[in-house]
């Protein structure tokens, strides 16, 4: 077990600094770990969002030390024991408060997308086929998982 630096960010979109914190930090623990600690034992009013903690659901988004990233799949091991790891929310959105971003522009965009109509020559007698090389074009989108890391400016 180690005591280690973080700088998060805490305000809201109109204000805010930086809060330094130092907790223990044990092998294995990935960043969410650590802010829930931080969380736990010394700012119980810090937000942050997060929900599978498995890199799944995609809310734990964040720049940590200046990179777009997944809270609950960055290993601390990534980071030398002697520096400070600097969180903030992804620059990208307005800040709702500390690590909690406003992200909803994404869901108006999204209810832009018009729906696929299929051919009528696609219907069969089986129903509607769809060529495998349809199936593999859109499958690239369906592994998304709305983290939004790919927007981070
Ligand atoms: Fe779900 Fe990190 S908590 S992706």
């Amino acid at each position: 077990m180690a005591k280690r630096k973080f700088r998060i960010y805490r305000g809201d979109n109109a204000k805010g600094e930086f809060a330094d914190y130092e907790t223990e930090v044990q092998e294995g623990m990935v960043v969410l770990d650590v802010i829930h600690r931080i969380q736990a034992e010394q700012a119980n009013d810090l937000a942050v969002r997060w929900n599978c903690k498995a890199g799944k659901c995609g809310s734990c988004s964040m720049e940590i030390n200046g990179k777009p990233k997944l809270a609950c799949m960055t290993r601390m091991n990534e980071y030398q024991e002697d520096q400070t790891i600097t969180v903030t929310t992804l620059k990208t959105f307005p800040v709702i408060k500390d690590l909690v971003t406003d992200v909803s522009w994404n869901y108006e965009q999204n209810k832009k997308i018009k729906p696929v109509k299929l051919h009528p020559q696609a219907k069969s007698d089986r129903g509607y086929v769809m060529y495998q090389e349809d199936v593999d074009r859109v499958q690239e989108f369906r592994k998304c998982i709305e983290c939004y890391l790919c927007q981070d400016i």
